[in-house]
């Protein structure tokens, strides 16, 4: 095992990723911030100095960080923020996994102003690695013009009556083009600087050669789907986990999934468009700023250079997207595994209502409406042996090792792309209405697992993991938005083992006074 060393400065900086000055959050200058990129095994270390006016902590979205719970990287859960002027380094080793992932800011909403990049591991176990020549990261984004923190407190008022900010934009690894003359449209109209022609990422493809496409919807709220004009796409990894190659068309991928899929440049030498759309009937409004078609190129080698590219889209007229996953008949996993049998079950409710006197619309797991606790975190909180958490944090305390079964049932409208951290869950089915025990239909035979799955609009999710990592861990929707609006609860796994967690003093210390 090699250790892979990264180092990190975080700050703002205005740049204009499609023409529209705006100020935005970033990593060593980078948008999308820096690839990390490690084999099973290896050791990650990334030192991270916070020149940003706010404190800040890096989540490494779907890393298990087996018995390191505290380099988790979720602020106010596995630790307090990293305060400006100050650098906390990460590190922690990569268990046996491997695939896709990303990493982002799990500080406020900062990820949606730029604080993320693509995370991926190798492993010579994967079993298609002998089908591709290359290897190339889509990450796809919803952008909004309009820094995150405005839009948020914006949502959190009763003038947004419970709408999401809409994006104005749809970004491929950072760049799009925009018509200028909408931003007086756009639900937040910003009057900043905008260069029309901004250019979009062009990806080379020879011909003859096989690609391994990572696609990572690193957004803060649009599901896109995902196809390349005149191009199969064969699909053969979800959130880490290998599939049974599948061919198809298009695909849906909400907001934190990835998929792998293989493409043969086996095409006339030309430019074809790769399309990333929102599946806008997913919002409750429109924006009329926003075009949700968003583009790159695929160029050949020898075509000319060109963006007037004609290449036709090919899926579109028999795609009626409705918001949910891709379904258990196009994702089978390579390694077939049957969901073990549950120990411990779990019911959790998750709504949008008004019920403070303030009559603002917020999200409740249950009857809990997350937010952050100020200069703490749940996991020392545990570690303090404290059993009666602030009311604003919902924790389900699982004491024993075992199987945990989670029932989720969604009463809002709005399709909810859930993520659990520190694992890997078998997704045993989902549904429109409640599930029902014996009649709805679930799979223990070969289910699906994956790191964040989406639970239907008025429907319900069944999930199934193994409960075996002490720690705080996050579970919440992914729409930033409605993580910010309170969609969130935690795990507190195994509390005797949490005790003895060696968790470094420096990461205590960035609790500040209230430590
Ligand atoms: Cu991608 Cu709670 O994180």
């Amino acid at each position: 095992p090699t250790t892979r060393y990264y180092d990190w400065t975080l700050s703002q900086q205005t740049i204009a990723p499609d023409g529209l000055e705006r100020p935005m959050l970033l990593v060593n200058g980078m948008f999308p911030g820096p690839l990390i990129e490690a084999n099973t095994g290896d050791r990650i270390v990334v030192k991270v100095t916070n020149n940003m006016v706010n404190g800040t902590a890096i989540h490494w979205h779907g890393m298990f960080q087996n018995g390191t719970n505290w380099m988790d990287g979720t602020m106010a859960i596995t630790q307090c923020a990293i305060p400006p002027g100050q650098s906390f380094t990460y590190n922690y080793t990569v268990p046996n996994q491997w695939g896709t992932y990303w990493w982002h800011a799990h500080a406020q909403s900062q990820y949606v102003d730029g604080v993320f990049g693509p995370l991926v591991i190798h492993s010579p176990d994967e079993p298609h690695l002998d089908e591709y020549d290359e290897d190339i990261i889509m990450m796809l984004s919803d952008y909004y013009h309009t820094d995150s923190g405005s839009l948020v407190a914006w949502y959190m008022t009763t003038e947004s009556e419970g709408v999401e900010p809409v994006p104005d934009n749809g970004l491929i690894n950072g760049r799009n083009t925009w018509d200028c003359s909408l931003d007086s449209q756009a639900m937040f109209p910003t009057g900043n600087k905008c260069t029309p022609g901004a250019p979009m990422s062009v990806f080379d493809f020879k011909s003859n050669t096989t690609y391994r496409i990572r696609v990572i919807n690193s957004g803060a709220f649009a599901d896109f789907t995902f196809s390349i004009d005149s191009h199969n796409l064969t699909l053969i990894e979800a959130d880490g986990v290998d599939m049974q190659p599948v061919v198809i068309q298009r695909f849906p991928i909400h907001v934190a999934q990835r998929y792998s899929v293989i493409v043969h440049a086996n095409q006339t030498v030309d430019n074809y468009w790769v399309r990333a759309t929102m599946n806008t009937n997913c919002f409750n409004v429109d924006n009329a700023a926003l075009n949700p078609n968003t583009f790159a190129i695929v160029r050949y080698e020898g075509a000319p250079i060109t963006e007037n590219v004609t290449s036709i889209d090919w899926s579109e007229s028999a795609w009626n997207h409705i918001c949910v996953d891709l379904t258990e008949d196009m994702l089978k996993p390579y390694y077939s595994e049957p969901a073990p049998a549950a120990d411990t079950h779990v019911y959790i409710t998750s709504s949008f209502q008004t019920i403070e006197a303030d009559q603002i619309n917020r999200g409740y797991m249950n009857s809990t409406s997350w937010v952050p606790l100020a200069n703490d975190a749940t996991v020392f909180q545990a570690q303090r042996g404290i059993s009666k958490f602030d009311a604003t944090q919902q924790i389900i305390t699982l004491n024993s090792t075992g199987v945990v079964e989670v029932l989720i049932n969604n009463y809002d409208e709005g399709s909810h792309p859930f993520h659990f951290h520190g694992h890997m869950f078998y997704v045993l089915g989902w549904g429109d209405g409640n599930y029902v025990p014996g009649k709805s239909v679930i799979n223990t035979e070969n289910p699906l697992r994956r790191d964040t799955s989406t639970i239907p609009s008025y429907g319900w999710t069944l999930i199934r993991f193994v409960n075996d990592n002490p720690g705080m861990w996050a579970f919440h929707c992914h729409i930033e938005w409605h993580m910010e609006a309170g969609l969130m609860v935690q795990f507190e796994s195994l509390p005797d083992q949490i005790k003895n967690l060696q968790i470094p003093s420096e990461m205590t210390a960035m609790c500040g006074a209230s430590k």
